[in-house]
């Protein structure tokens, strides 16, 4: 019997290079998931174009035309609810999610963010990483709580920071790394090793450790 695909849906606001990722890596057949649902806060959003190009539904809100937040959260996830999806990935999503709305979602949607959780929640991850000195860098996949960036990071990857580095080399070098570390994470979950269980477990065994792309392989 074939693998039961595992319906996800994508919020994202710009460009959507992680979103072609998954997309890349599902074409190729080896992320067993049925996208079900591209969804954005921006009309213009690259992601929706990379969608439509990849027949994917698709859903674009204008949180003005709304009264407030909560507002706006609760008509995008409804719509989200509706598309079927048992997974709910944020790739590049720009908004911060009302508390209430998020915590139907506890355990079933996660982020991706350019940093190396709890490390530099919020923006200008690569700029803070480099005034900071640090000498390392990466991607966290996390899951989504009320707090930005603040849930219970499951996997990273990381890459060294060199004498030379700027922040748009940085930026370069870690998308390489977010474009294997999301398509993982999401097959994981596809696959049932990665579960929420009140907490992420991975084959059966708390993660206290943030996974690394080697175990997700
Ligand atoms: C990525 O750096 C992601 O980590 C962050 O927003 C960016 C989105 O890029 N959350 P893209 O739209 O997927 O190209």
């Amino acid at each position: 019997m074939s693998q039961p695909l595992l319906k996800v849906a994508v919020l994202a606001s710009g460009r959507g290079s992680n979103l072609a990722a998954l997309i890349a890596v599902r074409e190729a057949g080896t992320l067993p998931v049925d996208m079900v649902l591209v969804g954005s806060d921006k009309a213009s959003a690259g992601a929706l174009r990379l969608a439509e190009a990849a027949h994917i539904p698709t859903l674009s809100l204008n949180p003005k035309d709304y009264p407030d937040r909560p507002s706006f959260d609760r008509a995008l996830f409804a719509r989200v609810a509706a598309s079927g999806a048992e997974l709910l990935v944020l790739a590049g999503f720009m908004r911060v999610i009302d508390a209430a709305v998020v915590a139907e979602w506890e355990g079933r949607a996660i982020n991706i963010h350019p940093s190396l959780l709890p490390k530099y929640p919020g923006l200008h991850t690569h700029r803070r990483c480099l005034e900071a000195g640090d000498s390392e860098h990466g991607a966290s996949v996390h899951y989504v709580t009320a707090e930005l960036d603040g849930g219970p990071v499951v996997a990273q990857a990381r890459i060294p920071v060199g004498p030379g580095d700027t922040e748009a080399s940085l930026a370069e070098r870690l998308l390489a790394e977010e474009h294997r570390l999301l398509p993982a994470v999401v097959g994981a979950i596809a696959r049932g090793r990665l579960r929420w269980d009140g907490e992420a477990m991975f084959d059966g065994r708390p993660v206290a450790v943030p996974l690394t792309l080697a175990q997700l392989s």
